[in-house]
């Protein structure tokens, strides 16, 4: 071996540096594997950049995924230790916060289908319990007088997740990662190119592994590299957000605040971010007038004296969606690949969870907790 190829030698190659990248390299990492992520742009600044950081399970739950509800529950569990270990090993704060959530309705339509919500959470057991507008405004002054109603839901909590990526890159290098740029070109495999990964060619060189781990996010779905046979069924879904800054001493909102049509999600330091439209617009990233305007709208409706807050920002990124929004974790049919992406409206939130399937998948083990997010079954779907 020469020493480029020694230099260029680990134990797991990750390909994509965004927070699914990141903890699947924190965790690897903790378990004493060396790894290289690649990363062609720089680290979280994909759909990691753009998400809110809800870590809202039980808020966010949806009809017909109980499924997905199981991973979300099972890593928010995870957070706080995930945060703990990473802030203590750099000291720096990643705005994680169980600041709880409100689920505001504004008229009588809204609060049909926020009971709807409420009992779909309830009959799963889940802590959520419906308040009335009084209760409601003693909690949140700041939400419009004239609601109807509210959910309340104490177990959600919030990241900062740029802060989070912020955090991982002071850390991973410290236990060895290295992060490198560059682009992935193909992969490279035993006999011929037909037999198992043993690392990826890169616009940088060869980094060898016999374990890969693809987490290219939105692009998993037209990824070149990936050979076609194991391209997960994964395309982008667009979402445009919009930062407002405010004052720490006296926040607009305390906790997540959520409409049948906005999230208003507060940092730390009085920044609140509002999101996020929901557009099948393929690989288009613009910040539309019209996508703008909806938030602004619907937030002021909800909470009126976002008003009187500065206008920072308005950015939009692109989710990994799949057909049944639930992610993309797994072996693939290739030996030593394994896929980790289609994190859909939940990435943030799954990262844990990831970081740690992906880890248990490299040491040899099949987690049975893992079993939905197969990345075969689409396939098995199409030929049956
Ligand atoms: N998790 C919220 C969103 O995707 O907009």
């Amino acid at each position: 071996m020469t020493p480029e190829t020694q230099k260029n030698s680990s134990d797991v190659v990750v390909v994509g540096a965004g927070l699914i990248g990141l903890a699947a390299a924190w965790e690897l990492s903790s378990r004493g594997k060396s790894v290289v992520v690649l990363e062609r742009e720089a680290p979280g600044c994909g759909a990691t950049s753009v998400a809110a950081g809800m870590l809202a399970p039980i808020g966010e739950l949806d009809f017909g995924e109980p499924e997905l509800l199981e991973l979300n529950l099972r890593s928010r569990r995870l957070y706080p230790e995930f945060i703990a270990a990473v802030e203590a090993a750099t000291g720096l704060d990643t705005g994680f916060r169980h600041t709880g959530a409100l689920h505001v309705a504004l008229d009588r339509d809204e609060a049909a289908e926020l009971k709807r919500s409420l009992d779909l959470q309830l009959s799963f057991g889940l802590d959520s319990k419906w308040l009335g507008p009084m209760a409601a405004r003693d909690l949140e002054p700041g939400v419009n007088p004239s609601l109807a109603g509210a959910v309340l839901v104490e177990e959600d909590a919030i990241v900062d997740p740029r802060a989070l990526v912020e955090a991982l890159r002071a850390a991973l290098p410290d236990r060895g990662v290295r992060i490198v740029t560059a682009g992935v070109t193909g992969l490279i495999r035993e006999g011929e190119g037909a037999g198992p990964v043993v690392g990826a060619e890169t616009t940088a060189g060869d980094f060898r592994a016999p374990a890969v781990v693809a987490a290219p996010g939105a692009e998993a779905g037209i990824a070149k590299w990936l050979p076609e046979e194991i391209r997960p069924s994964v395309r982008p879904v667009k979402g445009q957000v919009v930062e407002l800054r405010g004052d720490a001493e006296g926040p607009v909102c305390q906790r997540i605040l959520g409409s049948e049509r906005v999230y208003v999600a507060p940092r730390p330091d009085g920044r609140v971010i509002l999101g996020a439209t929901v557009e099948e617009m393929g690989f288009d990233r613009r910040v539309t007038g019209g996508g703008v305007h909806e938030l602004l709208r619907e937030a002021y409706r909800m909470l009126p004296d976002i008003a009187e807050m500065e206008f920072v920002d308005a950015i939009a990124g692109l989710r990994p969606g799949t057909p049944d929004n639930t992610p993309v974790i797994g072996r693939t049919a290739i030996d030593g690949l394994i896929l980790a992406t289609g994190h859909y409206r939940n990435g943030i939130l799954l990262a844990p969870v990831t970081g740690l399937a992906v880890a248990e998948l490299v040491d040899g083990h099949d987690p049975e907790w893992l079993a939905a997010t197969d990345p075969g079954r689409f396939r098995e779907r199409e030929t049956s």
